[in-house]
């Protein structure tokens, strides 16, 4: 299922990334603290021309598990982060989402923003019973993230990964479809 795209927010545009976006993408992917708590390390072009021609060109919506669609968020004509709908292989009905945002545009509510989007696509496209997010303990920015999105604090798995050479803990914040039909997560308000 091909979603419509792009999907319009007050202040930005979410859309397929294209080769022209390397250059931003290289901007914060290869930033080393921008990095730390994510499934990979700090990119260059060569990976960033790869991924582009591989798992970033893909505009489906992600209906199988190991599936996914990145998309690129657009600010004032440039990509300043991207988020990602990921099907798990399991629990079947979640589905999980992801974001990463250049350190020049934090603190300003675009994260929030751009996933509220990915929230409906889940739910309202997808048909999701269950979406999740998934993050290192010590990153509070994303779990502030989740939090604002309206997902529920679910389990906190102490050292339960080695992640990028040391034991690291694991939040697991979810939210329900009958939670999202009530109105959770689609309050636009800055707490
Ligand atoms: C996780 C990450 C995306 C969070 O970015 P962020 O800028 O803190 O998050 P938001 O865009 O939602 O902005 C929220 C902040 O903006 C403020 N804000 C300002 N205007 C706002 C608005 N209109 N709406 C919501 N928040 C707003 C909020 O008060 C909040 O401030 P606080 O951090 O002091 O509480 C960012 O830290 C990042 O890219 N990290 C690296 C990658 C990463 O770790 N990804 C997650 C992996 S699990």
């Amino acid at each position: 299922m091909i979603p419509d795209l792009p999907l319009r927010t007050e202040r930005l545009l979410l859309r397929p990334l294209v080769p022209a976006d390397r250059e931003d993408l290289l901007a914060y992917r290869s930033d080393r603290e921008t990095c730390r708590y994510v499934p990979f390390p700090p990119m260059d072009l060569v990976e960033i021309d790869r991924r582009m021609a591989g798992m970033w060109a893909t505009r489906d919506l992600p209906e199988m598990a190991g599936e996914n669609l990145t998309l690129g968020v657009e600010h004032e004509g440039r990509i300043i982060g991207d988020v990602i709908l990921m099907r798990p292989a399991e629990p079947a009905g979640t589905v999980e989402i992801g974001y990463i945002f250049s350190p020049e545009v934090r603190g300003r509510g675009f994260a929030t923003e751009a996933c509220r989007p990915l929230l409906a696509l889940a739910f309202d496209e997808l048909g999701a019973h269950r979406v999740m997010g998934r993050l290192d303990a010590r990153n509070t920015a994303s779990a502030r993230v989740l939090e604002r999105l309206g997902l529920r604090l679910e389990a906190h798995f102490v050292e339960d990964e080695w992640f990028k050479g040391e034991w690291t803990s694991t939040l697991v914040y979810a939210l329900l479809d009958r939670e999202w039909r009530d109105g959770a997560g689609r309050s636009s308000s800055v707490p």
